[in-house]
């Protein structure tokens, strides 16, 4: 049954394996991502196979259902009402609030656990952490007194909200935290995880700053691109998730609408080129599974529109019939849509 999406698991392999030995080189430990595909079982045998140091994922029910004999991280800063999940699925959960790191104190010790956690900081991204102009030393200051608390390091989220790019200079920052947190409370953060995959290419560049030695990964090892400026990483596969979808319809027909133009199916005025007539196909798959500004065209192939059922397509210089099926590479948000989508199946694929 089409659609389907095509799981590449030697092609995953291959990209951890050298994303992998490009950080150990440098002495970064790499938390791989596991959320953009849903923490499927499959992905997670070959993350468990790999020399990968944590698994980390933003979701509960993903870390809930995942086996592994390695640590697992919570991505996202946790809620209130899931702290008892947080203290049971988690190994490690990175946190910004000392109400909720206090709720897990309190559950870690109902558990006779002992939590890690990672204390996240905005260095200019403005998304979650303590603001780095904040008075912090406070809040850190008590977070060491918690005894079901570990203090494992701090760390930051950067090209994500505010897409502001990893440099020396906004490293600064970070490197005045640690500085600030080491000399006045006299500990020392064994962990500093300074990004994801929009920190790589400081890493391949030579430039990272030597304190980083943790960096959570998911989109490079996905889509074998660093995300500072969106360039691919050399050696990588960018095709480790492919969408195959069956064409349904094939006809000439004219590329501007007839009649009086109003609104389509989701509300929005679409601008149309008039190209004369041209081949147009229709593919059973719509925005329900996944948007076609999502998907990558093969040559010939160009991708016209969509509405939830129907994915019309121009067809140049190649020739398909009816039955046939297209082939696209996806970008980050299509992996996460196809892979959620009730009506894509999933099939894995062993070969490079
Ligand atoms: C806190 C945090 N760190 C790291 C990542 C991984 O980001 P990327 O996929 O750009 O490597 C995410 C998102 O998945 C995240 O929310």
């Amino acid at each position: 049954m089409y659609p389907k999406v095509h799981i590449h698991l030697k092609k995953y392999a291959h990209n951890i394996h050298h994303l992998l030995s490009m950080l150990h080189q440098k002495g970064i430990s790499m938390m791989a991502v596991s959320k953009v595909f849903s923490a499927d079982s499959r992905l997670i045998d070959v993350l468990n196979k790999a020399n990968v140091d944590y698994i980390a994922d933003s979701r509960i029910e993903n870390l809930k259902k995942i086996e592994t004999h390695k640590s697992k991280v919570l991505l996202r800063i946790p809620m209130m009402s899931e702290i008892s999940d947080v203290i049971k699925y988690s190994d490690i959960s990175l946190n910004s609030e000392l109400e909720i790191i206090d709720a897990l104190n309190l559950e870690a010790k109902k558990r006779n656990k002992i939590h890690s956690i990672i204390l996240m900081f905005d260095i200019g991204d403005l998304r979650e952490g303590i603001y780095y102009k904040d008075d912090y030393l406070k809040v850190v200051k008590e977070i060491i007194t918690y005894g079901h608390i570990n203090l494992l390091g701090i760390g930051t989220n950067l090209t994500c909200y505010g897409a502001v790019i990893p440099t020396n200079e906004t490293y600064l920052k970070l490197e005045n935290i640690i500085k600030n947190i080491e000399d006045n409370l006299n500990i020392k953060l064994e962990m500093i995880s300074g990004g994801n995959s929009s920190s790589i290419l400081m890493v391949s560049d030579q430039n990272i700053p030597k304190y980083i030695n943790n960096l959570r990964v998911g989109e490079a090892l996905v889509l074998g691109r660093e995300t500072a400026y969106g360039n691919t990483i050399e050696g990588l596969y960018d095709d480790v998730f492919t969408l195959e979808a069956e064409i349904i319809e094939i006809k000439k027909k004219p590329s501007m609408p007839e009649g009086l133009l109003g609104m389509d199916a989701f509300g929005k005025k679409v601008k149309f080129v008039d190209q004369g007539i041209i081949t147009r196909a229709i593919l059973a798959i719509g925005k329900q599974d996944c948007d076609c500004s999502n998907l990558i065209p093969p040559h010939g192939v160009h991708i016209l529109g969509c509405s939830s059922d129907h994915l019309i397509v121009e067809l140049k210089d190649i020739l398909l019939e009816i039955g046939d099926t297209i082939t696209f590479k996806l970008n980050y948000g299509g992996i996460l849509s196809v892979l959620t989508s009730p009506y894509v199946e999933k099939t894995y694929d062993q070969s490079l």
